[in-house]
């Protein structure tokens, strides 16, 4: 961790003592409409979630499931920080979210498709043709691929409903599913395939974004060979097709290793397949995702405690029933799709909307046409999505006649000003909105208001949600009271049920990570010497609401898209010319924060556009287009500690039009002038706008 006594004395200013001066912004209050139809209307719903009650509280939510065997205990904190959940139940993720609705809900949509092309008509799959199409692919993936409980897969597959059915397909049977965002690269998909040990890729030949249809099955040729030069062999590779019967990819199919998934399914029509009664402990899928050092931690979730967790917070925080319409426009490469589009919708009998393409495609006015057409009530997005609607169709949502009861921003610290747009523009002043912090790793929501009983304030998540006990802790430990004005590190006090298990293969990288931080004693059996460390600043204010302030850590969340820091740097690294590199966050309109990228050459070479075309693409092949740098800045060397360490913090400053502060104490000071003039020009450009937190800190810890 970071030691501070290290770094510049002069400017160091440690996350728990910067003070914050925000204004407090008014309430409101949700409509009494919504309160009463909503799922949770009793004001004690956070005594009975208390830690009085913890952690029996939460056989409220396992109850929402369907159980093959029941537990036997809650809670087994034996090997902490190791929890496990709801111990000795067996259930089946696949059978709650599809086979128990059937008797109810047969003929009820449970997935609607939207392709991207807006002439394509949107197409719906009722629980009993999910049901089918579930089985059917659960019995090519068990008879064709040999797959069996425990197996892994790695799927790399855009936003149709193909996704979702070869995800149950997998859970159905016991398979980890380990989903690959579809905007990751092939090399990127190739590290997570390795890493993860699967023989199977399962994706696509193409989808629709912004227009074009893109050739996704090239990526899974880059895949299958990053995958073996790094150790791991894939045998088959599935390829669903886009438009079934016809490939619309223009990269060869690989014979004797590459399947069209529709041809295959041919076999297994009809077939039923038994869900495999899990473990509540079996790990249901991975989710990898970045952290500021080394490369990017599969996330690995259980069935049970993640399963009742997602089901659990949907129905009180999303406050789905089974007559909504919900509409998630998060991709289901991520985990806002899994937990809140995929499993804790369909466990609900929820009709979930799946959108394959760009919010703003063809016009900022799709979205509303998609709400008016399917009838969506729910409408969840993220700050990122709000502000590019916001800014190319400010008043495109009133010409539609559509009408949301709820809707939810996550990913993002939102600003209050886009906040009040979504609230007045998009939800009409009659629509709740749920602010919901959370992680990959924590599986749901941490922190968010519960729409029917608590009043929203714009630009905080609100309090923990039932059964959840935020902290937040000073650099030595110390805890800030509410109300104190100061920010530190948030931390979470107790065990969920929806936290990650471990990192995939590195359990002692989970340990560190999360919680050794804060434990006072590493051999404590007592849970309540481990505290949850979530990597993100926060204060909270005297109201108990917590504000989010961003990443403490090196990670850059570009439109919500976790990126870490030496991820970026290390694809930078690939291109020969380049000695060393340094990225820092930089403030946009619409993404949040974006990468711009430092580089210094090695001896003898020269910049030139070409170079930087190279590591522009480096990025964009190693990790994904959405890692593309904004600038890639060629400097004379970078600034440096007396020891060596290159200084971020400078740079940041220096990209985003701040003041450098006292460099005096550099082995090199003056290259920051040389830098600054580079990129601002002669006359220094200081921004008189206040310092987003997290950029005010990057670079701190190093
Ligand atoms: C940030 C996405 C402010 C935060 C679910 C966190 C947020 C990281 C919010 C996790 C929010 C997420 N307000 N910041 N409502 N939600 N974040 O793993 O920095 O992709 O640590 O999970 O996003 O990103 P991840």
């Amino acid at each position: 961790m970071a030691d501070k006594s290290k770094t510049s004395e002069n400017t160091e200013v440690s996350e728990a003592q910067i003070a914050v001066h925000w204004k407090e912004e008014e309430y409101f209050k949700p409509s009494k409409k919504f309160t009463e139809q909503a799922n949770v209307q009793d004001p004690k719903i956070r005594e009975r979630f208390s830690l009085k009650h913890f952690p029996d509280c939460f056989k409220e939510y396992a109850d929402m499931l369907t159980w093959f065997q029941p537990y036997k205990t809650v809670l087994d904190t034996n090997n902490p920080p190791f929890w496990k959940w709801f111990v000795g139940g067996k259930l089946n993720a696949s059978y709650n979210c599809v086979d128990r609705h059937l008797a109810q809900y047969r003929d009820k949509a449970a997935l609607i498709f939207v392709g991207e092309p807006e002439e394509d008509p949107p197409v719906a799959l009722t629980y009993q043709e999910l049901y089918i199409r579930v089985n059917e692919m659960a019995a090519l993936l068990r008879d064709y691929c040999g797959l069996k409980a425990g197996d892994r897969v790695t799927l790399h597959l855009p936003m149709t409903v193909e996704l979702p059915i070869t995800m149950l397909a997998c859970a159905r049977l016991g398979v980890i599913h380990s989903q690959v965002f579809g905007g990751f690269s092939g090399q990127a998909c190739g590290t997570r395939i390795q890493d993860s040990g699967s023989h199977v890729l399962i994706t696509m030949d193409a989808y629709w974004r912004a227009g074009k249809l893109l050739d996704h099955k090239i990526n899974a040729d880059i895949a299958v060979q990053t995958a073996k030069d790094e150790g791991q062999p894939v045998d088959k590779v599935l390829v669903w097709q886009r438009y079934p019967g016809k490939y619309s990819s223009p990269t060869p199919m690989v014979k004797g290793r590459d399947f069209f998934v529709n041809e295959l399914l041919a076999q297994y029509r009809g077939q039923l397949v038994e869900p495999v009664p899990m473990d509540a402990e079996a790990p249901l899928f991975l989710m990898y995702t970045s952290g500021s050092t080394g490369k990017p931690k599969g996330c690995q979730h259980r069935t049970g405690g993640y399963l009742a967790y997602v089901t659990g917070t949907c129905k009180y925080i999303q406050d789905i029933h089974p007559s909504d319409t919900y509409w998630c426009m998060a991709d289901i490469g991520w985990i806002t799709g899994h937990s809140y589009i995929v499993y804790g919708p369909l466990a609900l009998a929820a009709t979930s909307v799946i959108y394959e393409g760009v919010p703003t495609h063809p016009d900022a006015g799709r979205p509303w046409r998609i709400a008016v057409r399917l009838g969506v009530n729910i409408f969840h997005t993220s700050p990122t999505a709000i502000r590019a609607l916001r800014k190319s169709g400010p008043d495109e949502p009133k010409k539609y006649a559509y009408h949301f009861k709820h809707m939810t921003t996550v990913g993002e610290p939102i600003e209050p000003e886009a906040w009040r747009w979504y609230y007045d523009a998009v939800g009409k002043r009659e629509a709740v909105i749920v602010d919901t912090w959370w992680q990959t790793e924590t599986g749901g929501f941490l922190c968010s208001t519960i729409p029917g009983i608590d009043p929203m304030k714009p630009g905080s998540a609100g309090p923990g949600v039932p059964g959840i006990h935020p902290v937040i802790y000073d650099d030595n430990g110390e805890e800030l009271q509410a109300g104190c004005g100061r920010a530190g590190n948030i931390c979470i006090r107790n065990p969920w049920p929806g936290i990650m298990q471990t990192i995939w293969g590195d359990p002692e990288r989970f340990v560190k990570t999360y919680y050794s931080r804060y434990t006072k004693d590493p051999k404590s059996k007592d849970w309540h010497d481990w505290p949850y460390v979530a990597g993100d600043g926060a204060m909270q204010a005297a109201d108990g609401y917590f504000r989010i302030l961003g990443r403490i850590d090196d990670v850059i969340n570009v439109s919500g898209h976790r990126l870490g820091t030496k991820e970026i740097e290390s694809a930078c690294l690939t291109i020969t010319e380049v000695a060393e590199a340094a990225v820092v966050p930089v403030a946009d309109d619409i993404k949040g924060r974006v990468p711009e990228v430092y580089i210094a050459l090695k001896p003898g070479f020269e910049g030139s556009p070409e170079v930087i075309n190279r590591i522009i693409k480096a990025n964009e092949d190693i990790i994904g287009k959405f890692a593309r740098p904004k600038h890639v800045y060629i400097v004379p060397d970078m600034p440096k500690t007396r020891s060596g360490k290159i200084m971020r913090r400078v740079l940041a400053s220096i990209s985003n039009r701040r003041d450098v502060g006292d460099v005096t104490t550099l082995a090199n000071p003056a290259v920051v002038e040389e830098i600054r003039t580079l990129v601002q020009g002669k006359e220094a450009v200081i921004s008189k706008e206040a310092v987003p937190d997290d950029i005010a800190k990057f670079g701190q810890n190093e």
